[in-house]
């Protein structure tokens, strides 16, 4: 449909954040279609949903490949042939590789569940708790070669309470994750977004 930009959603698991991608363009709160959802894993549950969704499902299944760099050769070659313009990691639990951040600089982004630059990496709601910290939260950001460091879109907080432990903590950001990727996605899409240096200025 004129007009409409063409995302490509990259996800490992349970596809939670996915689930609110579609939900917000199915309610036209995202003027995008999407093209493709992208695992590497066989057993992701957000192929379900995309299945549930008729868009088109590519497994690039990290497990078949002899290195990580065969498998980043196929994952880029899958990614470039749908055209994308933009690329949404939305629970991917790999490192992208350097010929992928290249390729998608700029049109590729990232949602981490921790208000970064703290907590990057593995178990951000973990690290946050175990750290002590009053607030929490998640970051949307444009992805380059640092892990988790790229230019910030939208974040959002949420306190932590007395008595949370992970489970508690994760599922209360996990809430503000499916408000704040739909938004990035929508501020991308309508044209919003300018990267100067390390801050993204929002029109
Ligand atoms: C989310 O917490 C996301 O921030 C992190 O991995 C989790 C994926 O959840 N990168 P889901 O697959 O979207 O439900």
């Amino acid at each position: 449909m004129a007009g409409k930009k063409r995302i490509a959603v990259l996800a490992s698991g349970r596809g939670s954040n996915f689930q609110a991608v579609l939900d917000a363009m199915r309610d036209g709160r995202i003027p995008a279609t999407c093209v493709g959802l992208y695992t590497d894993n066989p057993k992701a549950y957000a192929a379900d949903r995309a299945r549930a969704a008729d868009i088109p499902v590519t497994t690039v299944d990290y497990s078949r490949f002899a290195s990580r760099e065969e498998y980043e050769k196929a994952l880029l070659r899958e990614l470039v042939s749908c055209n994308p313009d933009l690329l949404v990691l939305a629970g991917y639990m790999r490192i992208v590789g350097s010929e992928i951040v290249k390729e998608f600089t700029g049109r590729m982004i990232n949602i981490h569940p921790a208000l970064l630059p703290s907590f990057p990496g593995l178990h951000g709601q973990r690290q946050a708790l175990e750290h002590g910290v009053k607030v929490a939260g998640c970051t949307v950001h444009f992805v380059d070669e640092n892990l988790d460091g790229g230019p910030i879109i939208v974040q959002k907080c949420v306190p932590v309470l007395e008595g949370d432990d992970e489970e508690a903590l994760a599922a209360r950001i996990l809430e503000q994750e499916h408000r704040c990727l739909p938004e990035a996605i929508r501020l991308f899409c309508e044209g919003r977004l300018s990267i100067v240096g390390r801050r993204v200025i929002i029109r």
